[in-house]
């Protein structure tokens, strides 16, 4: 069988007008190179022929190159297999490693934005990517129809055709958009047409391309105290200023909102099922909501995250299906009802919009990717995704019951569960001698992600707990709870102990 060459051709410059010799300027470009670290230990070289094709000149300066490379056993070759950078470098690798430039790599001024300044002071978060019990945004890959998934993805990988290849519509593929549309009138109460449909990737994306939109450096925009972390990135890049307006268990106090702050440019709510504490926004103040915005000319914006999951009722109709005056952006995800790295979101222009949005959207990723699209469609048109639903309703309402069941049965009442009718996390208090970020650290050295309430904050926190139940299976969330109590028991012993400490010694 013919060989074929795997290996890129490493950038080795050849200049006409330097004075070195080909060979020489070919044996200095791999030296730097692999002193630099571009070429690792037994990483393959091309051959010379090839090189000499890449470069466009005689083989002979890159035979005598090669040669030198391989005396001083920067290059092995392997019978068969070609030629190599050597195996012996590795360990040498640190000792013989040059800096790009005398004066170190990170030498002179180097400025960044204060908004980018800013956003990386929001810190690490070791339980955003851990996977395993209550972990947060974790959904039932196990009951995920692979099978049917797989035979789309392949059927429309392997009959292209060529449009769907080239650049493409900003707002993303029709027939996608149109079965979205459907979707949401029908099971959101979402007004809409599929001219409206843009599609993202993912709600970040959403908030992001929104965010850019209708704001500029400076404005005020409402955000839920608690609320959604993820939000608070995009308002500070984009020179927004995050106005923290509390939730209680009928959703956003307007009334408060338009106290603090009457003339915001937007608000940013999650009606159908409050991040994190799970309220869902009242009648009252939904139409309270509307008519803010339409008084003072402010634009919501509904991220509507999981509302195809509530246990106790129907699932509850969109805010901006109630919305007149098209002052509601509409955001939808799939990751929590298909899987979360599929990135792909939708958002809900209002048509007098849909100008600047592409145009946004033209600034940023041009327009998405056409795989998923246009599998996702057909997913759609044939049944699966709406089957999936109810399939992963009835599985998430077992496991939320077992989930409120072990936390009742180990705590007993010394714990307030909150959120639990809806979506595929709750929320549990803490008492405030816990630190639910000290909690939550200790606990993801034993992969138990949890996600600390006070987090949430922008303003004086509560704390507590974020607990996912989407990917555990009922039999594995009894031992998860006790696991969490006796985490929960350690941490008080530690304090106390460490507070006897500190009284003695005072
Ligand atoms: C409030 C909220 N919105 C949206 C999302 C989903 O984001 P994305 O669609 O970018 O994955 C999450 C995920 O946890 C969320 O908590």
């Amino acid at each position: 069988m013919k060989k074929v060459a795997n290996n890129f051709c490493p950038v080795v410059a050849i200049d006409h007008q330097d004075s070195r010799p080909f060979h020489r300027q070919i044996y200095d470009g791999f030296r730097t190179a692999i002193l630099r670290n571009n070429l690792s230990a037994g990483q393959q070289v091309p051959s010379t022929r090839q090189l000499a094709q890449e470069l466009g000149i005689s083989r002979i300066p890159v035979l005598t190159a090669y040669s030198q490379l391989l005396a001083e056993d920067y290059f092995e070759t392997r019978t068969g297999s070609g030629t190599f950078v050597s195996q012996s470098l590795a360990s040498l690798k640190s000792a013989i490693a040059q800096p790009t430039n005398g004066n170190g790599t990170h030498a002179g001024n180097r400025p960044v934005s204060r908004r980018a300044q800013a956003v990386t002071t929001l810190g690490s978060w070791p339980w955003v990517f851990g996977w395993g019990a209550f972990g947060v945004g974790q959904v039932a890959l196990d009951h995920f129809p692979f099978a049917t998934w797989s035979r789309l993805i392949s059927r429309h990988s392997q009959r292209v055709h060529a449009r769907a290849l080239h650049f493409s519509d900003p707002m993303g593929a029709p027939e996608f958009r149109k079965e979205i549309a459907t979707y949401l009138r029908t099971a959101r109460a979402v007004n809409c047409d599929p001219e409206q449909i843009l599609i993202v990737s993912g709600s970040q994306q959403a908030i992001e391309l929104t965010t850019r939109v209708i704001t500029d450096p400076g404005s005020q925009v409402w955000m839920e105290e608690p609320g959604y972390w993820s939000v608070r990135r995009v308002l500070m890049m984009s020179g927004c200023s995050p106005v923290p307006v509390p939730v209680d268990d009928e959703g956003i106090n307007v009334e408060e909102g338009a106290r603090l702050c009457r003339n915001a440019r937007a608000a940013f709510v999650t009606p159908s099922h409050q991040l994190p504490l799970g309220s869902t926004m009242s009648a009252a103040r939904r139409i309270q909501l509307l008519e803010w915005a339409e008084d003072v000319g402010a634009w919501i914006i509904e991220d509507d995250y999981d509302s195809e999951f509530r246990y106790e009722s129907m699932p509850i109709a969109s805010l901006q299906g109630l919305d007149r005056n098209s002052r509601v952006i509409y955001i939808g995800t799939f990751s929590k009802t298909l899987f979360p790295s599929l990135r792909v979101g939708y958002i809900v222009v209002p048509h007098d919009l849909t100008k600047q949005f592409v145009a946004a959207r033209l600034a940023s990723d041009l327009f998405p990717p056409h795989l998923y699209q246009a599998a996702l469609a057909d997913f759609m048109a044939q049944g699966h995704f709406a089957r999936h639903i109810r399939r992963t309703r009835q599985l998430y309402r077992e496991r939320r019951s077992a989930l409120v069941h072990s936390l009742q049965q180990e705590f007993g009442s010394s714990v307030e569960i909150l959120g639990a009718e809806a979506g595929v996390h709750l929320v549990i208090k803490l008492p405030p001698d816990i630190s639910d970020l000290e909690l939550a650290e200790r606990a993801a050295q034993e992969k138990l992600w949890l996600w600390p309430l006070s987090r949430t904050y922008l303003g004086p926190p509560s704390q507590g707990i974020i607990l996912g139940f989407g990917s555990t299976p009922d039999r594995e969330i009894p031992n998860a709870v006790r696991r969490l109590k006796c985490l929960i028991s350690e941490l008080r012993e530690a304090n106390a102990a460490s507070e006897s400490k500190a009284g003695a010694a005072d």
